[in-house]
């Protein structure tokens, strides 16, 4: 399988901005100096632990791009993700003067890159911001598609706007130092990729799992290449999430609800791991994919180091915690299934009792 190193995001018709993967930050400065930021500001937007380890390269590449660079730097963590830490932000870009033509860069996870991008939408009602997202999870699904944004109390992605990064630089090499943990929870949006919309590429997955699992920055160039392309081209059909775009919540109306109830401690692709399970028990009940098929998903989850199943919780409290999902359309859950592998539709009449039977497969 070959894919692009560079990809092209466009909205209308028209070029917004480029993806570019690489295994090294070598085309960072490059790249950036394309964006016309000779003469500004940038002020790098990165959390605690990444800071440690890449804020030093990144900084040194950035000021040769810019005439005053400076950085931000908050605690990592899912619960800095908030408006406290954005108001702080707020402070720090004010007291450095920063105008309507200067620019913010998010190098870090998800939660960096929403919250950044988040920033970026809203001081002086807009500024331009690029990303350099660090973790599998951004470099597949976060960092693409202009979704930014924080959580308010106990509510997660609340708080939010629709901005569009001006560049998105993957370092693969970043990946080398992610916990197996977080890498794992990436594999769970990547497998969806392949779920949904290529079947090849989804076989690819297990065929190469060897390389894979050791983040061999060919193979992780080839397959992040892949996803991006396909979360590319469902994002520029349906920019703003009016139809297709749902496609990419495969395995999140319940894999959510799980990891609500489990109260974060599962790692967010693993529960979208079981979510896809669970969805996929379904189609194989409506005779859409076949047994083989399911089991087939259960080996690729494990060869990821993915659970399977999940132990604690109870049917009746997933499906009363998937009522409260943003998915829901006018009283309906818009539920996500395979048609076959490869082929995902949005379907309005999965009944309760069918995603109970499904979720009897996964939980312990
Ligand atoms: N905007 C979107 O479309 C979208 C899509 C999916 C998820 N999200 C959001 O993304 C967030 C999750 O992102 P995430 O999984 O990247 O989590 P994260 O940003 O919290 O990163 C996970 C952990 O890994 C650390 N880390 C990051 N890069 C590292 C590296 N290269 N080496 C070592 N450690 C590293 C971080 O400091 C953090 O502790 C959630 O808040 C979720 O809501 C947004
Ligand atoms: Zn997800």
């Amino acid at each position: 399988m070959m894919t692009d190193r560079r990809l092209t995001v466009h909205r209308d018709g028209k070029p917004i901005y480029d993806i570019v993967l690489s295994g090294s930050f070598a085309e960072l400065a490059e790249e950036v100096k394309k964006l016309d930021i000779g003469g500004r500001r940038i002020c790098i937007v990165t959390d605690s632990t990444v800071a440690e380890l890449y804020l030093e390269t990144v900084s040194s590449i950035l000021a040769g791009c810019c005439s005053t660079l400076i950085s931000f730097v908050f605690p990592a963590g899912e619960e800095h993700k908030n408006l406290d830490t954005v108001r702080s932000l707020y402070r720090h870009l004010i007291v450095n003067r920063f105008d309507r033509k200067d620019m913010l860069a998010a190098l870090g996870g998800g939660v960096v890159g929403d919250l950044c991008g988040y920033a970026a939408a809203t001081y002086l009602r807009g500024i331009s911001f690029i990303q350099i997202p660090t973790t599998l999870l951004s470099q597949v699904d976060s960092s693409i598609g202009g979704k930014t944004g924080v959580d308010f109390d106990s509510y997660k992605n609340m708080v939010g706007a629709f901005h569009m990064p001006s560049l998105v630089y993957t370092n693969v090499s970043t990946l080398k130092t992610l916990p197996p943990e977080q890498y794992s929870s990436g594999m769970g949006e990547i497998i969806k990729h392949g779920l949904i919309r290529d079947r090849d590429y989804y076989r690819w997955l297990y065929e190469n799992r060897e390389q894979i699992r050791q983040r061999d920055a060919g193979a992780c160039l080839t397959m992040i290449g892949r996803s991006d392309e396909i979360k590319r081209q469902v994002v520029e059909n349906d920019p703003t999430e009016q139809g297709e775009r749902a496609l990419l919540n495969f395995g999140h109306t319940l894999g959510h609800a799980i990891e609500k109830l489990a109260e974060f401690t599962i790692p967010h692709g693993h529960c979208v791991g079981l979510g896809l399970l669970a969805a996929a028990e379904i189609s194989r009940r409506r005779g859409w994919i076949r047994g083989e098929d399911l089991m087939q998903l259960q080996t690729v989850l494990r060869e990821y180091d993915m659970p399977v199943s999940v132990s604690g919780l109870k049917p009746a409290s997933i499906l009363a915690a998937t009522k409260n999902d943003k998915k829901m359309d006018s009283g309906r859950i818009r539920f996500i299934l395979l048609r076959s592998i490869g082929d995902a539709v949005i379907d309005r009449t999965v009944t309760e009792k069918e995603m109970e039977d499904a979720l009897n497969t996964i939980l312990m």
